[in-house]
């Protein structure tokens, strides 16, 4: 048995092997969601409750996709965050959908540890579709296999990670992936937008992009995650697009052939210059939200494999 988690709540607790055959998995429905070959008997009979605690549109989209396409019945609640309160609404509204015997329940919510706690009051598999600053796995996971195909390989790769490093789920995600999978991570942030200790992670840590980019073969840039931050973190977009937005310029110090990516949604000119995020030869931005459904299909369909053999005649979990 190679993938052996029951739920996906994180990058965390993975193993490299696990990471493997998943993207193995993701990386063959790629191929045939590009031939239009349909899967639809791997999750028939399966009910899929995608549950929105946060705005969402790439992620949940996909999600959404993914499931349909491979014969789920799939059900969409928007939970604005406004409208519940924490603590036990959650676990109210988890034992309320429990009780409608759902087989996967996907998850963004605002509190990093909320989907954890959930996962522990459900009888059915949980992914984690981003848990305030804490995990995005099925993030890391497609941009892992957006990187393994455009550069033939996920070990030993130099990748830069810029911008708002210290607000972000998807670095931390993407930080223990490629971590696991051993590369060389570089974090390029200001000193206000990263974490302290990031060295013990094995990362190096850089102030400025033009050192921080420097021969690296893939440029990860994300996105100033202003509904996180309490206060003034920047003096000014103008001036972070100056020293950390990505342009032509500082990219001419990475690899000749480094990709571009960015989790999206995208503020061009803030983050990333457009004409950068647009040109075909280094952006693999649309691939990425292209690996994403794969993954999705990947991830829904290994869980649910371990939760048909762990369920008994009565459809609890063992
Ligand atoms: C990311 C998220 O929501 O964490 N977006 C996404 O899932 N595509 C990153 C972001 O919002 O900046």
């Amino acid at each position: 048995m190679t993938f052996r988690a029951k739920h996906l709540l994180g990058i965390e607790h993975l193993h490299p092997t696990e990471i493997t055959t998943l993207l193995d998995l993701a990386d063959s429905y790629a191929e045939h969601n590009r031939r239009g070959v349909a899967h639809r008997d791997v999750l028939a009979g399966m009910t899929q409750i995608n549950m929105f605690f946060e705005n969402s549109t790439r992620t949940q989209a996909s999600f959404e996709i993914a499931g349909k396409r491979l014969g789920a019945d799939v059900m969409n609640m928007g939970m604005q965050a406004s409208s519940i309160k924490k603590g036990e609404t959650l676990i109210d509204t988890a034992l309320t959908l429990n009780a409608m015997h759902p087989d996967l329940l996907v998850v963004r919510h605002p509190h990093s540890g909320a989907v954890d706690l959930l996962a522990q009051k459900v009888n059915c598999a949980v992914l984690n579709a981003g848990d305030g600053k804490h995990e995005h796995p099925t993030q890391a996971l497609l941009d892992a296999l957006t990187i393994r195909r455009a550069k033939g390989r996920l070990h030993r790769l130099s990748i830069a990670i810029c911008g708002d490093v210290a607000h972000s789920r998807v670095a931390r995600s993407n930080i223990m992936l490629l971590g696991k999978m051993e590369n060389r991570i570089r974090l390029i942030a200001p000193p206000t937008l990263m974490p302290s200790g990031m060295n013990e992670f094995g990362c190096e840590v850089f102030e400025n992009m033009e050192e921080g980019l420097k021969d690296v073969d893939v440029v990860m840039m994300l996105r100033l995650q202003k509904e996180r931050m309490d206060g003034g973190f920047i003096p000014s977009e103008r001036e972070y697009f100056h020293r950390y937005g990505l342009d032509a310029d500082k990219l001419a110090h990475a690899k000749p052939d480094a990709i571009v990516m960015h989790p999206g949604p995208m503020n061009r000119g803030v983050e990333i210059d457009g004409n950068i995020a647009d040109d075909i030869n280094r952006s693999v931005i649309q691939e990425q939200v292209e690996m994403g459904v794969a993954v999705r299909m990947a991830a829904m369909d290994l869980l649910a494999q371990n939760l048909r053999a762990s369920r008994t005649p009565q459809g609890q979990m063992v």
